[in-house]
């Protein structure tokens, strides 16, 4: 057998590039989670998911490390502290995270707890979010800044939160959301912190470029600035703007793009710094990639500059200009969203064991010459036995001609249905022969790496792809995923992952691999009887969120672990998904009422002696045990 190690699997699924330092595989060939990069300690994904099994808690399951996230908190005001040191910037740093980004309660606790000691605050984009930040804000002193289309109740809430003590900065997006922040302020006598969005014509890269430059949906162009500065003078309200700020977009993948920015924002800044007004605040929106395929690269799933560089750069930028512009340096502010949430959750799932190699017809005695073959199949059968390195590729252009001659002499009634399968059979083993031998060549032949996505094998996961990681099928985002067991061992299958759902679109056919993209996931043939999971890694950033419920598959089992020295590892919460009458509740279903109209009927066929008794209660048993039960596949 061929010689495997665990870092050949962490090689082919890029694991030490995307991985932060956070990921690894132990000597058993199982994914650990360490709870910072600099941390001996770990966990078992494997050991941990198979524990959650018997305390009946059912794949898929979505974990949540807390001190995965907090370390990413430490980890952003760490970059930023050293770079304030190294480039002796006079002011300081904070950072708001944008609830958007994963508004689950727990997270944002955890997150306002232990932000505490970075004086963290929270940046909210409507009312419901403006809720959630009010409630953390509550007795604890957090910041908010508010951001978003908002309205006049919006606006009010904010107006009184300020009165009362709360310190909230509303951020002027629009010119029209200016002359209503004007009208209320002067209604109630309120004076709010404000803030001013400011649009940029420099623009990001990726899929949300269009959040900053000229077309931007949000921001003020100059001319409306300098109307703004004009109109909050006229209203005594000019001292009340504290902070600018600027986002063009998410997931920037160049470090450049960044930079133009910097320069930008921080020139308006200085100007109206000179023009009297007296911002203490540059926020310079999120857009700190991950580097969801480790490539390192401006790909849109990758980035090409490091948290480090990213820190840099920001105080670097922001102090040449001010300093050029005789300016004071303003404090710092980040809303960096997808790099504080994506690390910190996993999603475990079972692939389904569709393994039904004991029941397929053996067509080996064809081989050996034993039957009297059609010629098409004999063919094929000289093919499989002659084909070496040299004929490979004529081989191969003969047996696709081949197969395809099968079938039309199939459908001319030429072939009957047990040859078709003997030649069907063949083809599979031929291409795997060639397979073996295309490995050994590198670099492998380009007509020859697409041939190997014929072998490709649909594997099923038990999830949905809508509901976990939904920007995998909006936006093409790649995921890293990987099996969490079997690393020690070389994977024999190469596989597209399908979901659950009913829907085509519902596959994985996009992976992270060793060269960046790859067509197939590299996994092991699952054993008779073998639980066999992967794990999809990175998506603690907008996937809960965004996710929906595709064939109403609800929300995952979810739970929280944290690192424990003594015992592994402690199950903080276990969340439970969604029954399936929750699932249904959403679309305005109510279970009681279907079991009801269901016996109801029933009755009717037991009177007329069509259903007995027992038939009936046994059905009623099923659904109500459907109904309490998870939405997602059991055994
Ligand atoms: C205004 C604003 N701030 C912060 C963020 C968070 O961005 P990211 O997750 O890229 O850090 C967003 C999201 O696009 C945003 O619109």
């Amino acid at each position: 057998m061929e010689r495997w190690s665990i870092n050949d699997s962490a090689k082919i699924y890029n694991l030490p590039n995307w991985g932060a330092d956070l990921f690894s595989i132990n000597k058993k060939g199982n994914v650990c989670v360490h709870p910072s990069p600099t941390s001996k300690h770990s966990i078992d994904l494997r050991a941990l998911v198979d524990d959650l099994i018997k305390r009946k808690i059912k794949p898929p399951i979505l974990l949540r490390f807390m001190d995965v996230l907090q370390g990413r908190i430490a980890a952003i005001n760490r970059v930023f502290r050293n770079a304030i040191e190294e480039n002796d910037y006079p002011a300081k740093y904070q950072t708001f995270y944008p609830i958007k980004v994963n508004q689950q309660r727990q997270v944002v606790e955890a997150i306002a707890k232990f932000g505490k000691r970075y004086n963290i605050g929270l940046e909210v984009g409507s009312k419901p979010e403006l809720v959630i930040g009010i409630s953390f804000a509550t007795g604890n002193g957090i910041p908010i800044i508010c951001n978003g289309y908002k309205d006049t109740e919006y606006i009010e809430t904010v107006l009184y939160a300020t009165k009362i003590g709360y310190d909230i900065t509303i951020v002027v997006e629009k010119m029209f959301e200016l002359e209503k922040i004007i009208a209320l302020s002067r209604k109630t006598g309120i004076k709010p912190k404000l803030g001013i969005r400011v649009k940029l014509s420099s623009k990001g890269t990726g899929k949300w470029a269009t959040s900053g430059g000229e077309d931007a949906k949000f921001g003020l162009r100059m001319s409306e600035i300098i109307a703004a500065i004009g109109l909050l003078e006229q209203n005594d309200l000019l001292d009340r703007v504290k902070l600018i700020h600027f986002h063009i977009g998410s997931q920037i993948t160049k470090i450049d793009k960044i930079k133009s920015a910097l320069i930008e924002g921080t020139r308006v800044y200085a100007e109206m710094r000179k023009l009297g007004v007296g911002i203490e605040y540059v926020d310079i929106g999120g857009g700190l990639g991950v580097d969801y395929d480790g490539s390192k690269s401006s790909y849109f799933s990758s980035v090409n500059y490091s948290i480090e560089e990213y820190a840099n750069d920001v105080i670097y930028q922001i102090k040449n200009i001010c300093e050029d512009a005789g300016v004071e340096c303003p404090n710092i502010i980040s809303e960096s969203g997808r790099a504080t949430a994506a690390h910190y959750s996993v999603l475990v799932t079972n692939l389904l064991n569709t393994n039904t190699a004991n029941v397929m017809p053996d067509f080996e005695e064809t081989l050996n010459g034993a039957e009297k073959l059609a010629p098409t199949v004999k063919k094929l059968v000289d093919i499989y036995k002659s084909i070496d390195r040299y004929s490979l590729r004529e081989d191969y252009h003969d047996t696709v001609q081949l197969i395809q001659e099968a079938v039309s002499l199939f459908n001319l009634g030429y072939l009957t249905l047990n040859e078709r399968a003997m030649a069907e059979w063949l083809h599979g083993k031929i291409l795997r022969k060639i397979n073996g031998i295309v490995e050994k060549i590198k670099p492998i032949p380009e007509e020859l790496q697409n041939f190997q996505l014929s072998l490709r094998q649909t594997y099923f996961a038990n999830f949905s792809l809508f509901q976990s990681i939904p920007d995998s099928w909006a936006i093409d985002q790649l995921f890293p995923i990987v099996p969490i067991q079997r690393l020690n061992q070389k994977p024999d299958v190469m596989a597209s992952i399908a979901d659950i759902t009913c829907d085509s679109d519902g596959e994985i056919t996009s992976f992270v691999g060793e060269n960046g993209r790859t067509k197939y996931l590299p996994l092991h043939k699952i054993r008779k009887d073998e639980d066999y999971f992967v794990g999809f890694f990175l998506i603690g950033a907008y996937q809960e969120i965004l996710g929906d419920m595709h064939n109403l598959f609800g929300d995952t089992n979810a739970v929280h672990v944290t690192f424990n020295k003594k015992t592994g590892y402690k199950v903080d919460t276990v969340i439970n998904g969604d029954a399936t009458w929750e699932s249904l509740k959403y679309v305005q279903y109510k279970g009681p009422e279907i079991l009801k109209h269901v016996r109801d009927n029933l009755e009717k066929d037991v009177a007329l002696r069509k259903v007995t008794i027992e038939e009936s209660s046994h059905f009623l048993e099923l659904l109500d045990r459907t109904l309490l039960g998870y939405t997602y596949l059991g055994e």
